[in-house]
């Protein structure tokens, strides 16, 4: 498809919303999440009609291992049953899948599941989707520190030579370019630990709908909102 309007280069959406979404339909939370795949499903296809590159989803944060022992489980079972399921499908779409955040504390199947999907969609290059999974942004950046401390202390890097591009690169979204756009659904206005050192001139966009009813003309919309921004980056542009 090519499109006239700017196209953000890197969507990056936290899914929020399905617990509310399965208590308005009488449903278990669990249920919630397994419709919240059916968007998933549909966002990934649409992004990758639309000409978005990067496409990061907040599928499991640091913060849910809280959440009760059976919900956790069914998030993790979704999780694998869907990176299974749906690899033919994204192989066939030319999605990559890559996963960030920490694998300590994932079960064996789930490391195995995690490594399998990424080595079968190594070689997509429509669209690079980001599961974020088990993540937590302060945690990344003090992971980065670390390292960037221990370059230091080998005597790889000088203190003086630390700039914004170090601590990028030694994040786990090293590879990607920072997102354009972030979308949180469900009417909640807040980043809950998610990419704070790439959201700097990220565009915010936070529509009321439940991540299990995002659809594909909601992310048209999104796009459609995201395309009549005016990015400034500080600066001052003739319309200011
Ligand atoms: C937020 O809604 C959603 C989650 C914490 C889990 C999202 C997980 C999936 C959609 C399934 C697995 C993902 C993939 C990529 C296969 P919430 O439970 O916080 O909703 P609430 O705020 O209404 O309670």
């Amino acid at each position: 498809m090519s499109e006239q309007r700017a196209i953000p280069q890197h969507v990056a959406i936290i899914m929020d919303g399905n617990g509310r979404w399965a208590k308005q339909h009488g449903k278990e939370r669990y249920e919630g999440h397994i419709a919240g795949v059916e968007s998933v499903r549909r966002v990934v296809r649409a992004a990758a009609t639309h000409g978005v590159k990067y496409l990061t989803l907040y599928a499991f944060s640091t913060e849910n291992w809280g959440r009760p022992v059976a919900e956790v489980e069914a998030i993790m079972e979704l999780f694998c049953k869907s990176v299974v399921g749906e690899a033919p499908e994204l192989v066939k779409q030319g999605v990559k899948v890559k996963i960030i955040g920490e694998r300590s504390h994932f079960s064996a199947k789930v490391l195995e599941m995690i490594d399998q999907i990424e080595c079968t969609t190594k070689a997509g290059d429509k669209l690079t989707l980001v599961l974020a999974f088990n993540y937590s942004s302060r945690r990344e950046i003090v992971l980065a520190a670390q390292a960037i401390a221990e370059r230091v202390a080998s005597g790889a890097l000088r203190i003086e030579e630390i700039d914004e591009a170090t601590i990028s690169q030694h994040l786990m979204t090293a590879t990607m370019p920072d997102p354009d756009l972030i979308i949180r659904t469900s009417g909640e206005c807040r980043l809950s630990n998610f990419l704070l050192w790439q959201a700097s001139y990220a565009e915010f966009y936070f529509p009321e709908v439940l991540w299990p009813d995002f659809d594909e003309k909601e992310f048209d919309h999104a796009l459609e909102v995201y395309s009549q921004r005016e990015r400034r980056y500080g600066l001052v542009t003739e319309k200011n």
